[in-house]
C-alpha cells in the first residue's frame, strides 16, 4: 500500500504590512512544514526480514526527529529572512540540507519496503525489469552490485537505484549522511533507496552495559523499554534477539531484498521514463 506524505500547512502568524511605495497592500505568507507519513503496512510485517520493533523505532524515533528539526530550522530560516539576518540564513542551510534530505530519504525508503504478503520482494516485471537487465545484465548483477557498493560506503549513508532522465539510463549510486540522490545530480531520479545508517539495523545502546541495565534503550529521544536485547560483543552496542544479523551491514542488505517494493520502483521508473 502506498504511504501517505502529508504536507502540512501552518499559519505561523506570519501576517505583516508593508508600507512600501507602490506596495502597500497586506501580504499573507504560510510556511509549509513537513509531518511524518504513515507507513502503508503494520511495523512486524516486514518480519523477519527487518524487526518490528527496529521499524518502530526508525520511523517513529529517527524520522520523527528529522521532520521535527527540519522544521524546526525552517521557522528559524523564516524569522532570518524576515530580519534581513544573512549570516544565519547561511548558518541554517546544514541542518535544512541534513534535516530535510532525511525527511526525504525515509519518506522514499517506506515506499521501497512492502510485506511478503503483499508482493515484497518479487523481482522487478515490466519495462523497469528490461531496464535492468539492459543496463546491468540481469537482476541478479544489480543486486550484487548495490550490496557490494552499500556495504563499502564507508560511515552512514544511502544506496541508491536511480534513473537519469537526461542519459535515459539507470545508475548505482552512494550518497553520504541524509543526502538526496539528487545531490549526486540534477537528473537523477531515485527509484529505490536503501537505508545503511546504523539505526536501520540496530540499536545503539548508549547507557550502562551490564545486564540489570538490559531492556532500556537510551537515546537522544528519551528511555524506550524495549524487550529481548542482548549484548553483542562491540562494546555499547545490543541487539534484538530476533535480529540475527549481528551487526552486520553485509547481512542486512542480503536480506532487504526480500522486502523490496519493486512495483512502486516501477512506478515512478515507468512515470518518468515513459
Ligand atoms: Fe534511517
Amino acid at each position: 500500500m502506498a504511504l501517505r506524505t502529508i504536507i502540512v500547512n501552518r499559519k505561523l502568524g506570519l501576517g505583516f504590512k508593508r508600507n512600501l511605495v507602490g506596495f502597500n497592500n497586506q501580504a499573507r505568507r504560510e510556511l509549509q512544514t513537513c509531518s511524518l507519513p504513515d507507513l502503508g503496512y503494520d511495523y512486524g510485517d516486514l518480519e523477519p526480514a527487518i524487526s518490528g520493533e527496529i521499524m518502530k523505532i526508525h520511523h517513529t524515533k529517527h524520522h520523527q526527529t528529522y521532520v521535527t528539526n527540519y522544521n524546526k530550522a525552517l521557522e528559524q530560516l523564516d524569522h532570518a529572512v524576515t530580519k534581513g539576518d544573512a549570516s544565519t540564513v547561511v548558518k541554517l542551510q546544514s541542518a535544512i540540507k541534513f534535516n530535510g534530505g532525511g525527511h526525504v530519504n525515509h519518506s522514499i525508503f517506506w515506499k521501497n519496503l512492502s510485506p511478503v504478503s503483499e508482493g515484497g520482494g518479487e523481482p522487478p516485471h515490466g519495462s523497469l525489469g528490461w531496464a535492468i537487465d539492459t543496463h546491468f545484465g540481469s537482476f541478479e548483477t544489480l543486486v550484487q552490485k548495490m550490496n557490494s557498493e552499500g556495504a563499502a560506503l564507508q560511515g552512514s549513508g544511502w544506496v541508491w537505484l536511480g534513473l537519469d532522465k537526461d542519459a535515459k539510463k539507470l545508475v548505482v549510486e552512494t550518497t553520504a549522511n541524509q543526502d538526496p540522490l539528487v545531490t549526486k545530480g540534477a537528473s537523477l531520479v531515485p527509484l529505490l533507496g536503501i537505508d545503511v545508517w546504523e539505526h536501520a539495523y540496530y540499536l545503539q545502546f548508549c547507557g550502562d552495559h551490564s545486564e540489570s541495565a538490559m531492556g532500556y534503550y537510551l537515546s537522544d529521544h528519551g528511555t524506550i523499554l524495549l524487550k529481548d536485547m542482548v549484548v553483542t560483543g562491540r562494546p555499547g552496542f545490543v541487539l534484538f534477539k530476533n535480529l540475527q544479523y549481528k551487526n552486520v551491514r553485509p547481512d542486512y542488505l542480503k536480506n532487504i531484498w526480500k522486502v523490496i517494493n519493486w512495483k512502486y520502483s516501477n512506478e515512478v521508473y515507468e512515470k518518468e521514463c515513459p
